[in-house]
């Protein structure tokens, strides 16, 4: 299938100050001129929010391979109902999340094998891969830190530090492993200078 639009994806570890970045982010695209779509996983449909909600609720237990499942449905209906058309429109699409997240959370840290994850993420998104990813990054102990100087108590703090500094490690070793689209940003900064740092990924890879 050809894309006429791009695909651009914003991964992280929890608490990286994702959410307020990919505003920016969305914001500055269309100060370019950029026809826009912003968007989540898991959401970014009826459909998918309801997954969300689902799968993000921590009263509700949830097997791993039963998890990968439900984040890719989420995704299936994601990708055909609103990616992949904005897509074939020509249009920018900016995505909070995507495959990097599933082959970091389910396969590195909830331990399903990465060819499988691998092979599901492709299934579930019709083949649609991101052609630039931004990874904000940091040190997940700097980050509780930080989080604590403000007083913020959230999932963060809940699945633990081992945890959130085994999601790093996940994203870093696909950060080298494809330096061409995945880039990291350092998430330790001020908003402004971490939003600096991003435009200049997007600079550099021609918007
Ligand atoms: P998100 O809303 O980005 O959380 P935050 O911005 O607060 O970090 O993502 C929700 C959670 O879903 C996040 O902890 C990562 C997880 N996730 C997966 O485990 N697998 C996936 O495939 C996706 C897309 C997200």
């Amino acid at each position: 299938m050809m894309n006429k639009g791009r695909f651009i994806t914003m991964e992280g570890v929890d608490g990286s100050g994702k959410t307020t970045q990919l505003q920016l982010t969305a914001r500055y695209l269309l100060q370019c001129g950029y026809d826009l779509v912003t968007t989540r996983e898991p959401g970014g449909t009826k459909m998918a929010e309801r997954i969300r909600s689902l799968v993000l609720d921590a009263d509700v237990s949830i097997n791993a391979r039963t998890e990968v499942l439900l984040y890719l449905a989420a995704r299936a209906e994601h990708v055909a109902t609103v990616i992949k058309p904005a897509l074939e429109a020509g249009k920018i699409v900016l995505c909070d999340r995507f495959a990097d997240s599933t082959l970091v959370y389910q396969g590195f840290v909830r331990g399903i094998l990465p060819e499988t994850v691998a092979s599901l993420c492709d299934f579930a998104a019709e083949g649609i891969t991101p052609e630039l990813t931004i990874m904000l990054d940091a040190a997940p102990e700097a980050l509780l830190q930080r989080r604590a100087d403000r007083g913020v108590k959230d999932r963060f703090e809940q699945e633990g530090l081992d945890f959130q500094k085994k999601v790093r490690a996940g994203f870093l070793m696909l950060a080298s492993k494809e330096p061409e689209r995945i880039k990291r940003v350092n998430a330790l900064q001020n908003v402004d200078a971490v939003q600096a740092d991003i435009r200049n990924v997007l600079k550099n890879a021609g918007f």
